[in-house]
């Protein structure tokens, strides 16, 4: 099977490439722009066996090109973070909706079986109490200009697959942790800055929750979809991990041996979602889906040291970060 991936120099993108990359039978291209967010050094480690075309998925002749010549198509590729989209939106329109529309018109032309990478942030969020978590059947509600563009870009993917027969899959994901993750975002942000002699930072009281899945569990869950699962439908991903901000930055401070309460509070972000959480039992009893990860500590202890052990990943990105942050009082 000749797969393209887009997005596959970025942190989840990545690491699906470097699971899948030698299985046999399989032959992966990857696409990616290489935005501030794509490295061709996630890839470095698989370099021999996947092929790297720099480029935009907004590029309808090079997407119809590479669309041509595979398979499968696997969409990670976005504008992914969001507090760039409050700085910003323009990019996330670009790329969310603009770059899902050319991909999907390149599929559709070549019949290609098309896996599209989604997030629970399109569903808005819950209160602390509320005993619902999100389903296939939550109405969306999104926040952010981040989340709006990709909530845009799933309803492109129903309604081609409905009007057009795309054989199309689509999966909303909670919160990823893990290696070759950017340092822009919450866990790499707070370990990098310990590991830099800057204090953490949180938003707000630190009350949000996210519900965190290992990358790898994430990915093995996208594999599962994309070779069992049943076109027209979406599935949503999710390790049972809910845990309040606050929790997981004390978690990250003790498990590198510094006082717990060393960290700053910020300004909070603007539209701050409250809450995500997934009940993933449709994807667990269907397709006999279970997450490796079950422990978050474990997880987050193996992450801590990646960030330790490969410092030259991210250094070169650090400052520049932390001065953006800075500059809106975060
Ligand atoms: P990321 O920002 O780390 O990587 C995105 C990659 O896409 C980068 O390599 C970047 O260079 C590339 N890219 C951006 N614009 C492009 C363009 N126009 N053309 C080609 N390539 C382009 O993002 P991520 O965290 O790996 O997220 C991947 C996907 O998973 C996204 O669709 C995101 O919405 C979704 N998702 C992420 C999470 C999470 O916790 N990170 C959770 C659920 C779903
Ligand atoms: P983030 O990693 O940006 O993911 P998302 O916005 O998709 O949930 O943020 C995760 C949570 O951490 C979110 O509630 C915002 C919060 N946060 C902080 O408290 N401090 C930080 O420095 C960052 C980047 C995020």
């Amino acid at each position: 099977m000749r797969i393209l991936v887009t997005g596959g120099a970025g942190f989840i993108g990545s690491n699906f490439v470097i699971e899948n990359a030698r299985r046999p039978g399989v032959n992966i291209t990857v696409l990616d722009a290489l935005t501030y967010a794509g490295s061709p050094a996630s890839l470095s480690s698989v370099s021999d066996q996947v092929s790297l075309v720099v480029g935009d998925i907004a590029d309808a002749r090079l997407v119809h090109d590479l669309v041509s010549k595979c398979d499968a198509v696997v969409h990670f590729a976005a504008e992914s973070h969001n507090d760039n989209s409050l700085a910003d939106p323009s990019p996330f329109v670009q790329t969310n909706i603009v770059g899902t529309y050319t991909l999907l018109e390149a599929v559709r032309a070549y019949g290609v079986r098309y896996h599209h990478v989604s997030t629970d942030e399109v569903f808005g969020d819950l209160e602390l109490d509320d005993p619902a978590k999100f389903t296939e059947h939550t109405a969306y509600n999104p926040s952010s200009p981040y989340s709006s563009t990709k909530a845009a870009s799933d309803m492109l993917v129903r309604a081609w697959a409905r009007s057009f027969g795309v054989r199309a899959t689509l999966s909303n994901c909670s919160n990823n942790y893990g290696p070759y993750q950017h340092i822009e975002k919450f866990i790499p942000r707070q370990i990098t800055n310990i590991l830099t002699g800057v204090r953490p930072k949180l938003y707000g009281a630190g009350r949000n929750v996210r519900d965190w899945i290992h990358v790898d569990d994430h990915n093995s869950a996208v594999w599962r979809i994309l070779d069992s699962g049943e076109i027209g439908r979406t599935y949503l991903i999710g390790a049972d991990g809910e845990l309040d901000n606050l929790s997981v930055i004390r978690m990250i401070l003790e498990l590198m041996g510094r006082d717990p309460h060393d960290f700053d509070h910020v300004t909070d972000r603007a539209g701050h979602d409250l809450r995500y959480a997934i009940d993933s039992s449709t994807l667990r009893d269907e397709l006999g889906w279970h997450p490796r990860y079950t422990n978050f500590r474990e997880g987050l202890q193996a992450t801590i040291d990646w960030y330790r052990d490969n410092h030259g990943w991210w250094e070169n990105d650090k400052d520049a970060v932390e001065a953006r942050y800075q500059a809106q009082g975060a």
